[in-house]
């Protein structure tokens, strides 16, 4: 076939007169390290996975979109030391371009908006499910390509469109059978870093790279990111400060340090009421320590998280209402989160909630038995499939029908439709309801009418 000629030396091939074999080497069936294959199983998983996406998105009126995997490179670079910038699968095209494939879409999403001039009517409420790519260390629920269903609203400055989006990512686990005991949402607002830092006197550019830093702490000690802290030209202790403030474990906690004015308590206090509103209190917890590592988030901040604690973060999002300035565009503001396909499912199977993907969805496999049947094999498929059924013809005109039934039971049909020459004769199909094992024989001008009746049992 197609892949072996390609690994295979041709003059190799055209020597060898039969006497001496060639040694062929091998093609490596494995796809590249921390990308996966679809094979048909596994992508009726990952359809099932995106019609559930799609659906919660549609009842929250939601439009889809979606942009090119490969991107300027440009769109991607920011120096706030952000781990996703320096994950960039990145390289030069034929015509001296420097492109990436995207490592996540918010930036895709905000060029789209700006690239309309304001001729979007605002606010808009979009959702797509790309695939991205990163180049990762790898650990269960990270790989370095995955597709992440992205909702993101933009032109409401509220926490309306924060509670509206966790209430849709609620939405979403209810509709898989998780529960609160299952997940959580830890929220919080980057406005309480921003506070600390103005109290501390530290220039607001310095704003960025600090969330970044501070949300690196999460995973390593203070003395690994000294370097960093270098770099940005900030004082040790401005960050002990901040990770001390992060602790607190309360919103009446960040009120005594921040004071009752606190634009940041506002903000969590009015979103938690939000979230009351919607009823979704159960899965959002308030927590100071979650900061996430994106640049470019201003303000609320949040991430879905397994309750038993043994998986990576399941979703993450937040508001960014400048994204859009530092491309040179209008202020706008705005707020989204990404959800990967990788920790999910893993969820999932943890908690036994995958439904089965082993069957193929036939609903008939038709027969001919013998080759001058198979016209009329060829006409029946053809009244079952235009009656809406999903039906497999047996291609081969010699197979034996112990072969078909065995075939039909391996693909999980529920029917066998048999032709045979007394059928024919008759004008005439026989067929097996696989899950009862009775047997009928039915008019070829009434099988549209057997597909009907079939529905209703
Ligand atoms: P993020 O936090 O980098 O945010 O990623 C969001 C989610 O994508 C993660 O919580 C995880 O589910 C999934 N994810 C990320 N990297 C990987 C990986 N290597 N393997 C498997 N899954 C992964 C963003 O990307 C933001 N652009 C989300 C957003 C949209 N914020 C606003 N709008």
């Amino acid at each position: 076939g197609r892949v072996s000629a390609s690994v295979q030396d041709k003059n190799v091939l055209d020597k060898t007169n039969g006497k001496k074999k060639q040694k062929v080497t091998k093609l490596d069936t494995n796809p590249p390290k921390g990308t996966r294959d679809f094979y048909p199983e596994d992508m009726r998983l990952r359809n099932w996975l995106f019609d559930q996406w799609r659906d919660v998105a549609k009842t929250y009126g939601f439009s889809e979109y979606d942009a090119p995997v490969l991107e300027s490179e440009a769109l991607f670079t920011r120096k706030a030391g952000e781990e996703v910038t320096q994950q960039l699968y990145n390289f030069v095209d034929k015509g001296d371009r420097n492109v990436a494939l995207r490592p996540e879409m918010t930036p895709s999403l905000a060029r789209m908006v700006m690239a309309k001039k304001g001729g979007i009517p605002l606010p808009l409420k979009w959702f797509s499910i790309p695939q991205c790519w990163r180049y990762e260390r790898m650990t269960r629920g990270r790989r370095r390509e995955h597709y992440q269903w992205n909702m993101d609203i933009w032109g409401v400055a509220g926490e309306e469109a924060d509670a509206e989006l966790l209430s849709a990512m609620v939405t979403f686990f209810k509709s898989v059978g998780l529960t609160s005991d299952d997940v959580g949402i830890k929220v919080n607002s980057r406005l309480v870093i921003g506070e600390v830092l103005t109290e501390l006197g530290i220039p607001e550019e310095k704003f960025a790279a600090t969330c970044v830093l501070v949300d690196k702490l999460e995973k390593v000690p203070l003395d690994a990111i000294q370097g960093d802290l270098e770099e940005i030209g900030l004082d040790r202790s401005v960050v002990e400060k901040l990770t001390k403030v992060l602790t607190v474990d309360s919103i009446d906690g960040i009120k005594d340090v921040l004071g009752e004015d606190s634009e940041a308590v506002q903000q969590i206090s009015n979103l938690m009421d939000l979230c009351k509103t919607y009823e979704i209190e159960d899965w959002i917890i308030f927590d100071a320590s979650v900061v996430r590592g994106l640049a470019y988030y201003t303000g609320v901040v949040f991430e879905a998280f397994d309750r038993k604690g043994v998986l990576r973060a399941i979703a993450g999002g937040g508001r960014y209402d400048k994204l859009l300035e530092t491309f040179g565009g209008d202020p706008t503001p705005a707020a989204g989160f990404g959800f990967g396909d990788a920790v999910i499912v893993e969820l999932l199977k943890d908690r036994d909630l995958l439904p089965s993907f082993a069957s193929t969805g036939i609903d008939t496999v038709v027969f001919a038995q013998g080759p001058d049947l198979y016209n009329t094999a060829i006409s029946v498929a053809t009244k079952l499939r235009q009656a809406g059924q999903t039906v497999e013809l047996v291609l081969e005109k010699n197979k034996k029908s112990k072969w078909v039934f065995k075939h039909a039971d391996r693909l999980g049909a529920k029917y066998v439709a048999i032709i045979g020459s007394e059928e024919f004769e008759n004008e005439q199909v026989a067929i097996k309801n696989l899950q009862d094992g009775e047997q009928s024989k039915i008019s070829m001008n009434e099988l549209s009418k057997w597909v009907e009746d079939s529905k209703l049992v």
